[in-house]
Parts: C-alpha cells; sequence; structure tokens
C-alpha cells in the first residue's frame, strides 16, 4: 500500500487471486476461431450485456435497436405505454423480417412491420395483421420474442439465454449496491464515442485493464493522472475479485501533468473536487469491470464506460460513453463535456495501433503462450472466467454427444 515516507509505491495485494494461478497463458483465445465460436455460445449468449442507458428511454414509446453481431442478433429495447423498458429480438414473427432499422432510435407508439404490416405494441403484442383470419395461429402465438433485461444503476444490460441461469443482480452481488450510488444511475445524457477495432475483444479490453504500459503508451497524456514519479507502473490501490466480475482502484498522481488545454478545462474542475473532498471519496477512482466486456471508472461528477462488444474472432466494436447528470448549466459546461471525450480519444488514439500490432503478432500462430505478470492480474481473470465457461460448454457438448 502507499508509503508517504517512500520514494516509491508498492503494489497492492493480489492474494485474493492466487486460485489463478500464475502459468503462462495459452494465446489460441486470442486469435482463434474455433474458441471465439465457443465463446459466441458458452460467454455471449448467456452472459449479461451492458447495452445503453434509461436516460435513452426518457418516454412512453422511446425506443433504441442494438446490433450484437456476436450473436447474429439485432434487439429492440422499448419502454411501453406504463413506463417499463423489456427487450425483444428485432424479428417479426411472421417471417423473420426486421422491424426496425439498425442503429436507430426514437419514439413510436407502435412498429410495424415492412413487409405485410404485422404492427405491434411497444410490450411486444401483436396488435393487428391483415388478413390474420387466414393463418393457421392463434394472435397471443405472434408476439415479439421476448429477451430477458434488467437495469442496475440506469444501465440497461440483456441475456440472451431464454432462462438465464443467475439474475443480473445475483451476478453482480455486492457491487449492484455500489453501482447504484454511482453519477452513471442519475446520468440523464451522455458522450458517445463508438470505434470499430482490428482486434480480439478480450485483446482489446486487457489494454484498459493494466497501467503497465501507461508511461510507455501514453507519456504524452501523462498516462490518465494514474502514473507518476512516485508510482512509476501505476500501481492501483486495491483489487477486488466478486466472482466473474473485478475492481480496482486506480492511484491518481497528485501533481499530474497536464498539457495547456488540460489545465484550462480541468484546472476548475479538479481543484473544486479536491476541496469537496471528493477526489478521496470512496468512488474517487474506482474501476468496475463487469464480465464479460463492460467496464465503468469515474470520479465522483463524471463516469466513463467502455463496452467491447465482438465482431469476429479478430474484430471488435469500441463503445466509449461519458455520462452527466443534469444539462449543461453553460458555455463552460459544455466545452468541458466535449473536452473530457476528446481528452479520452486522445488517450485512445495512443492505444489503438499498439492493441492492433499486437493482434497481428498474435495471428501469425507464433506464439504457443503469452505472459501476465503480478500486477496484470485482472487480464487473467478475465481469462480465467472464459475460459472456465467454454470448458463447461464444452463438457456440455460431450455429454449431449453420449
Ligand atoms: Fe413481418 Fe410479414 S414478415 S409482416
Ligand atoms: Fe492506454
Amino acid at each position: 500500500m502507499n508509503n508517504d515516507n517512500s520514494l516509491t509505491y508498492s503494489p497492492p495485494s493480489t492474494e485474493a487471486a492466487a486460485y489463478l494461478g500464475t502459468g503462462p497463458v495459452p494465446a489460441g483465445p486470442y486469435y482463434r476461431e474455433d474458441y471465439f465460436e465457443l465463446e459466441r455460445e458458452a460467454v455471449f449468449k448467456r452472459s449479461w450485456l451492458q447495452i445503453g442507458h434509461v436516460c435513452e428511454l426518457p418516454a412512453p414509446g422511446s425506443y433504441i435497436v442494438r446490433q450484437l453481431d456476436v450473436a447474429d442478433a439485432s434487439i429492440l429495447v422499448t419502454r411501453d405505454q406504463d413506463g417499463a423498458i423489456r427487450a425483444f429480438h428485432n424479428a417479426c414473427p411472421h417471417r423473420g423480417t426486421q422491424l426496425v432499422a439498425e442503429a436507430t432510435e426514437g419514439r413510436r407508439a407502435s412498429f410495424t412491420c415492412p413487409y405485410h404490416a404485422w404492427t405491434f405494441n411497444s410490450d411486444g403484442k401483436l396488435r393487428s395483421a391483415p388478413d390474420f383470419e387466414r393463418f393457421y395461429v392463434d394472435k397471443s402465438h405472434c408476439n415479439l420474442a421476448p429477451v430477458a433485461l434488467e437495469i442496475c444503476a440506469g444501465l440497461i444490460f440483456i441475456n440472451l439465454d431464454k432462462q438465464p441461469a443467475q439474475g443480473l443482480r445475483e451476478s453482480l452481488g455486492e457491487l449492484a449496491e455500489q453501482l447504484e450510488t454511482l453519477p452513471v444511475a442519475r446520468a440523464t445524457t451522455f458522450t458517445e464515442y463508438v470505434y470499430e477495432i482490428d482486434a480480439n475483444w478480450k485483446l482489446t479490453y486487457d489494454n484498459f485493464q493494466e497501467n503497465y504500459h501507461l508511461r510507455f503508451i501514453h507519456p504524452r497524456s501523462g498516462g490518465g493522472g494514474a502514473v507518476g514519479p512516485l508510482n512509476p507502473f501505476g500501481y492501483p490501490e486495491r483489487y477486488g475479485f466478486h466472482g466473474e466480475h473485478r475492481t480496482q482502484t486506480i492511484w491518481s498522481n497528485p501533481s499530474p501533468i497536464l498539457s495547456a488545454t488540460q489545465q484550462l478545462a480541468f484546472g476548475r474542475l479538479v481543484p473544486k473536487l479536491m476541496e469537496k473532498g471528493l477526489m478521496n471519496s470512496p468512488h474517487g477512482r474506482e474501476y468496475y469491470a463487469l464480465f464479460p466486456n463492460f467496464f465503468l471508472i469515474g470520479n465522483p461528477v463524471q463516469h466513463f464506460s467502455h463496452t467491447v462488444m465482438p465482431i469476429s474472432a479478430r474484430k471488435s466494436r469500441g463503445v466509449f460513453r461519458i455520462y452527466w447528470v443534469g444539462a449543461d448549466s453553460n458555455a463552460s459546461e459544455r466545452f468541458g463535456r466535449e473536452f473530457s471525450m476528446a481528452n479520452l480519444r486522445d488517450v485512445h488514439s495512443e492505444d489503438r495501433a499498439v492493441i492492433e500490432a499486437g493482434q497481428r503478432g498474435l495471428n501469425s500462430g507464433a506464439l504457443e503462450y503469452i505472459h501476465f505478470q503480478e500486477q496484470e492480474v485482472l487480464l487473467r481473470h478475465l481469462m480465467y472466467h472464459v475460459n472456465e465457461k467454454v470448458e463447461a460448454y464444452r463438457a456440455e457438448l460431450a455429454g449431449d454427444r453420449q
């Protein structure tokens, strides 16, 4: 732990993660198609996946559509007339046509299929269908196929398993309550940045689970304030392991190196937070990594999230969001919010090339194993739990074949 009298900062204990072992890790899961096919079924079609926030569905009739390439699925999320938020497969029960164009959002009282005009209410029920008397099926069997949906801290999660083994809150355990105290739970708006990258989802995500690279890849941006002369490798203050989820408290450099623009934008914000003691609050620099592909990090006034959705074994789509509570109260606040995202994009642009270079190296198949050091324990934890699910699924398949 931190020792104010010493010039170096000691890394936190990883004892709670002893069950993960310390050996080399097979490289195959980071590029192989066959492993990715297993992950699709074992991980992505059975886990709670973060796909949105309640502030995107402000009123009855509001809807969003999310494409989940990993499951070949398109999900329609609606808020019905009673205010309930639900998810459905975006597929007309008549002959499968997508009801709503992908990547759209808006507000509608009903959804009409573009093919033969079957019309559905926002609660998924079939409202009307032309010439329906000539079908051989009861209307009650023609509602939109529901998808399990749960909300925690305003964040919308869905599970493609028809009968999820665990509810979201059960899976999150004590983290659910902690997440509810964060600003994201009260967010009314956000800034978003979506990108595609030629890299496996775990390789992409892992870049944001370790601070080892900060001093080498982010010397210009100062490693996000998480490294400094006292702590050159950016050791966090603590780790937490919560089943398949994990947390850490990021260390904050007391004298961060800020660029001229950062000083302008953050110069007022940081002292204000310090003054209120907020930087040292229990959620000062908390990082929540929720299995499989979502993390949230931030200070008490703003939180940014990152969801890494696989597209294929070697391609992913990332969604960064910075959540905000309330509208901008003035032009400076507008600038501050825009600048926060610009700053995040600057840092990400430093990461991007090296992640893709890592993927190219792995794709060659030259490496049988990769190696995680003690302070890359969060990466090991993710891989361990992914593999645990993949192996259980393999056993299930083998059992079916007997
Ligand atoms: Fe939708 Fe026919 S496919 S109404
Ligand atoms: Fe980075």
